[in-house]
């Protein structure tokens, strides 16, 4: 086969994935996009090894698409993208991405007001652990594509994880957020729950948010209903409902963690409004064939779009889903404000394809 770009390899997924679920006047400006956020790992031919370690997916392509099944009906398309330096390196990549935000900046409804009152905490001249910001480009239908960032709350060592997490949270006006977290960390004398993520939507809309991620190591969904809070019950019913399926049992998870996302809404008071669990299903399948099954049960069970399921597996993969594990690398579920609903994470598979196994237990 000829050598193929990763600009040329990720551009045919995306615009068959723009297609399968409605987007596809969005197509070119999607790949664009994403051609200038990769940055001089676009260039590279996908047969070379990957410039940097990448984090974002498990075979280090710098790119994992999402597809978020909207309960109206509508689906939107999300990008995670981690920026990667010519020459990179932890500091070097973290100044390609602050580049590259310029770049978006000049483009894109940014505002980096709070992303400004929280830099100097995540952005230290030497960052630490896998990453320091990643970026989410989020593409609806009817609106230009929203930018989301991502810090690393390890970026100062994991000793500093929870100051950093209280501190931002602080800053931008949630004051006793932390607290509320605090008592909702199912494990919190272990070290057995991480923050793991601290994102920021960069739009200036009512609807914007900020969203602390916490992974739960060997937890099980006992744990993940008590980070959610014991005060919704018909949303926790639904989560225990959701990971069982998702993950095919109740835990412990004892692969990759279950992670907790919160949501916070300017105007909301220590309580975060909304809630995501994400399960790490490649951990707990023997192969793709086996996790399409159970987001299939999934989607119906909701009343979601099936078709548009289908079609954006085939938009990004036509290897039978049962020679590999990981293409579908999360599924996640959205309970509360402001939108409910199911995320599918999709992987590119650029550089490679985990080959199934009876007895994977994801503890690589
Ligand atoms: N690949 C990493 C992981 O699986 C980071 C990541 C990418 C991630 N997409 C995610 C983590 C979705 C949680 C949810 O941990």
């Amino acid at each position: 086969m000829k050598a193929v770009s990763l600009k040329e390899y990720t551009g045919a997924q995306l615009r068959q994935l723009c297609h399968a679920i409605g987007l596809g006047d969005r197509a070119e400006e999607v790949c664009d996009l994403v051609a200038d956020l990769l940055g001089p790992a676009a260039v590279r031919s996908v047969d070379e090894p990957p410039l940097w370690r990448s984090d974002v997916a498990d075979d280090h392509t710098p790119i994992e698409y999402s597809v978020a099944f909207e309960e109206d009906g509508s689906h939107t398309l999300r990008l995670l993208i981690e920026c990667v330096a010519a020459k990179p390196s932890p500091r070097a990549n973290q100044l390609a991405a602050l580049a590259a935000l310029d770049r978006l900046a000049a483009r894109y409804p940014v505002t980096l007001d709070r992303f400004d009152a929280v830099r100097d905490l995540f952005l230290p001249d030497e960052p630490r652990g896998i990453f320091s910001l990643w970026f989410s480009i989020v593409v609806r239908r009817d609106d230009p594509p929203r930018v989301k960032i991502y810090f690393n709350p390890e970026v100062r060592g994991k000793a500093k994880a929870n100051t950093l997490v209280a501190a931002a949270l602080d800053r931008l006006g949630f004051a006793g957020s932390y607290a509320w977290l605090r008592e909702h960390t199912p494990r919190p004398e272990s070290t057995l729950d991480r923050y793991s993520f601290f994102a920021l939507d960069l739009d200036d809309t009512p609807r914007s948010r900020v969203k602390v991620y916490q992974s739960h190591y060997r937890a099980t969904l006992r744990d993940a209903q008590h980070a959610a809070g014991a005060g919704r019950s018909v949303d926790t019913r639904r989560l225990a409902e959701f990971g069982t399926l998702i993950g095919g049992g109740d835990g412990p998870f004892d692969g990759r963690p279950l992670v907790s996302a919160f949501t916070f809404l300017s105007g909301d008071s220590a309580q975060p409004s909304g809630y995501s669990l994400y399960v790490p299903v490649r951990d707990y399948v023997r192969d793709d064939a086996v996790t399409m099954q159970r987001v299939r049960l999934l989607v119906e069970r909701y009343g979601l779009d099936r078709d548009a399921l289908e079609r954006s597996v085939t938009a990004v993969t036509d290897r039978p889903l049962e020679e590999g594990v990981g293409l579908i690398a999360h599924v996640s579920l959205r309970i509360g404000p402001p939108r409910p609903g199911v995320t599918v994470y999709l992987s590119a598979e650029a550089y490679g394809v985990a080959r199934p196994s009876g007895a994977h237990t994801g503890a690589a």
